[in-house]
């Protein structure tokens, strides 16, 4: 597999990586990634929505050393100056702070805008001007809006269904400005519903995979917005990180580009639930409630489901993870972080 290989090429020349939202779901899994490559971070976060508590996990999961080869910046990306300090000796950078879901920016579109609008344009200037190897930045599939195909290819958009959705697609295209403007050429993933250890099963804004697993653990009610029958391609956070690695190092001609990082599969809710309740009891968690269905939810998408040729073709990205492998492989942690 491509990605072994270019795993082999940075245990045998480490790089210095910067991951903005290193605290979160996705940057404290593309850390302990990175860490146990023996690569050299550095991370940036204000903790808005991640947490002390994911960068401690990492540090229980890799060496001493490799722990040392980390360093911590508490800043914020809506102020230039902590961006500078940030991008500088760095080779790859690795954005993924922003404000994350749908209804937090419908709730308050503002405060989602200042993160991840103003916050991507500093991160983008002070890159451009350290003149960093790679750029590469988390985009997302609520960018194809309300364009009906399936499943979703890369050049076919929509109309956006949210405030997010508006400030991922204006990412994307201040992306494509840079190149034009100045030959600073990144690369945009458009994540579809990723999922594993870390992501936050707390507060209004939870994901759904954590939200449900949380409460079918804790014995709560399940609630399914609409029939159940919509769907999403539900990405495991192996594959993402594979993603973000290949991008990282990938050759020119596959910069200036965005790319689906997904599985290519299709799940509903209504699977979804059923999923996660086989692997809860294989865990010995009995389930015993029925989800609880009700309205749909303002700006969701009904069906999502990527093409994933692209990223196939030229970052050579090979998913590792179906979705009934990442809720197993994702179940164990849940459970021990719940009984904490
Ligand atoms: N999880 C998904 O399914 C998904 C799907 C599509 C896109 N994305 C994107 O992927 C990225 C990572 O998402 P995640 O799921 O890990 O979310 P997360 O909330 O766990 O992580 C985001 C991190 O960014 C930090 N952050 C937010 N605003 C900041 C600011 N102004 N300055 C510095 N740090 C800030 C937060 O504290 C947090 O640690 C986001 O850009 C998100 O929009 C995620």
């Amino acid at each position: 597999m491509y990605y072994d290989k270019i795993k082999q090429q940075l245990l045998g020349a480490p790089k210095v990586w910067l991951i903005t939202g290193v605290a979160g779901f996705i940057g404290s899994n593309l850390l302990e990634t990175l860490l146990k490559l023996n690569q050299k971070v550095v991370g940036l976060d204000n903790f808005a929505t991640g947490y002390q508590h994911n960068l401690d996990e990492v540090k229980s999961l890799v060496s001493t050393e490799q722990w040392s080869r980390f360093s911590f910046i508490k800043g914020d990306i809506r102020n230039l100056e902590d961006c500078q300090k940030a991008v500088e000796g760095v080779d790859y950078v690795l954005h993924q702070a922003a404000l994350g879901s749908v209804p937090r920016s419908i709730a308050d579109p503002i405060t989602s805008n200042a993160a991840n609008i103003t916050g991507f344009l500093n991160i983008l200037v002070a890159a451009r001007d350290a003149a960093v190897k790679s750029f590469t930045y988390a985009a997302s599939s609520s960018t194809y809006g309300d364009h009906p195909a399936l499943p979703k290819v890369e050049e076919n958009i929509g109309n956006p269904l949210s405030p997010y959705a508006v400030t991922k697609y204006v990412n994307e295209l201040y992306a494509n400005v840079f190149a034009r403007s100045y030959g600073f050429k990144c690369i945009g993933l458009r994540y579809f519903n990723v999922f594993g250890k870390r992501q936050d099963p707390n507060g209004a804004y939870a994901a759904v995979i954590p939200k449900w697993t949380a409460a079918m653990i804790n014995g709560d009610d399940v609630y399914i917005n609409g029939d159940g029958e919509t769907s999403r391609d539900f990405c495991f956070i192996e594959n993402t990180v594979q993603a973000n690695i290949l991008a990282a190092t990938a050759p020119d001609n596959a910069k200036d580009q965005v790319y689906n990082v997904a599985v290519g599969d299709r799940t509903t809710l209504n699977d979804l639930f059923r999923s996660i309740k086989q692997a809860l009891e294989t865990n010995g968690i009995v389930v015993s409630k029925s989800p609880v269905y009700r309205e749909f939810r303002a700006g969701d998408v009904r069906h999502s489901q990527a093409d994933v040729s692209k990223a196939k073709m030229l970052l050579q990205f090979e998913p590792t993870h179906v979705i009934k492998h990442g809720i197993t492989a994702a179940m164990p942690w849940y459970i021990n972080f719940m009984s904490k």
